[in-house]
């Protein structure tokens, strides 16, 4: 929505897998114009909502689909947000991390060579700092310890940008995303998931007995973010880089569902748990070196972005049984 306000004309990509409920990402198709009923594999849709929106179903690692989808586009800007997402289901399923992470990822790479973009803008994740302990997070620190095959593969795609970036000049950005959170978000991720749970009076599942800090980071903030990277030039070789995309103010998760709790209107029911496998303790954004090259400034203070996501939640409650399918 944020690009076709600027003026740009915009083609969305998405298999629409059913890691969660793809009535979820029917939906948020819906918002933009893209009926269901249309949607077949490899056909561009043309969204009722803009003339300059059409979406089309899609693997990354249909290479030949690819190909011709940026032969014929030639699109001047490319941000890659498809893979396969998520720390813990990773541990239970790490192939489809490498087909869609690292190979889909690496067809993303090959499409850009052949039909260059100005800037290929793609999401990394700050599960690549690992354990990181010194905070803030900064892009300088070592990054080499991933503690899941998800982050693994984040960094995977890291290295492959920058080599691809030497070796054919492709401008590349990957944007370290920290936990975002906010209305359409995903339902196995925190803030979700303790939205249905707080709604229906059941008990929620929090980690490490509540001692967690995130970065959460407002999803408005975030498309900011990452439309003004994708405009930012470069202003020397090689033009590749990475930068964070965080709030910039790490959040206990305690505090976290005390806002949700009165958002929400109701107390949630902890249930207390150690650490999960592949977890981190905490995640810190710093977002100096973003502010370098953008205007990036987070607008949504916890508190309005909690209210924000938690109207949200009660507005769309009746479908969100499907959603959370
Ligand atoms: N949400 C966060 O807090 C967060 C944090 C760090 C990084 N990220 C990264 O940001 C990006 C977007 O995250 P999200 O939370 O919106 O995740 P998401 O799962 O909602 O979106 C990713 C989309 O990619 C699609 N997809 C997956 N594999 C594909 C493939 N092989 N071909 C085509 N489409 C495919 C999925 O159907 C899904 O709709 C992801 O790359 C994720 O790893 C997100």
């Amino acid at each position: 929505m944020k690009l076709l306000q600027e003026g740009f004309e915009v083609v969305g990509l998405d298999n629409i897998n059913d890691y969660y409920s793809p009535q979820l990402k029917y939906a948020r198709l819906r918002e933009a114009g893209i009926r269901k009923e249309l949607i077949k594999w490899y056909q561009l849709v043309q969204s009722s909502a803009s003339s300059r929106y059409r979406f089309v179903r899609m693997n990354l690692e249909d290479k030949q689909q690819l190909f011709s989808l940026f032969q014929s586009e030639r699109f001047d800007y490319v941000i890659n947000l498809a893979a396969q997402a998520g720390v813990r289901y990773s541990i239970e399923n790490p192939d489809v991390y490498v087909q869609s992470n690292i190979i889909g990822f690496h067809y993303v790479l090959e499409a850009c060579r052949y039909f260059p973009p100005r800037h290929l803008v793609h999401a990394s994740s700050s599960s690549v700092y690992g354990a990181n302990a010194k905070i803030p997070f900064l892009e300088e620190d070592k990054a080499d310890s991933p503690m899941s095959l998800y982050a693994a593969t984040k960094k995977g795609n890291e290295l492959m940008a920058h080599a691809y970036s030497h070796l054919y000049n492709i401008p590349i950005t990957c944007l370290r995303f920290f936990t975002v959170y906010g209305p359409w978000g995903r339902p196995d991720m925190a803030p979700m998931l303790f939205a249905r749970a707080i709604h229906e009076g059941e008990p929620i599942q929090v980690f490490n007995n509540g001692d967690m800090e995130r970065d959460f980071t407002f999803v408005g903030d975030i498309v900011e973010g990452v439309a003004q990277t994708m405009l930012a030039g470069f202003e020397q070789e090689p033009q590749y880089r990475v930068l964070n995309i965080g709030n910039g103010s790490p959040v206990n998760l305690m505090k976290f569902i005390e806002e949700l709790e009165v958002s929400m209107g109701a107390r949630a029911i902890k249930h207390f748990l150690p650490m999960q496998a592949g977890d981190v303790p905490r995640t810190w954004a710093s977002r100096k070196n973003l502010e370098k090259i953008t205007h990036y400034k987070p607008q949504v203070a916890l508190s309005a972005g909690i209210r924000e996501f938690a109207r949200w939640y009660l507005e769309y409650s009746s479908q969100l049984a499907a959603f959370h399918a």
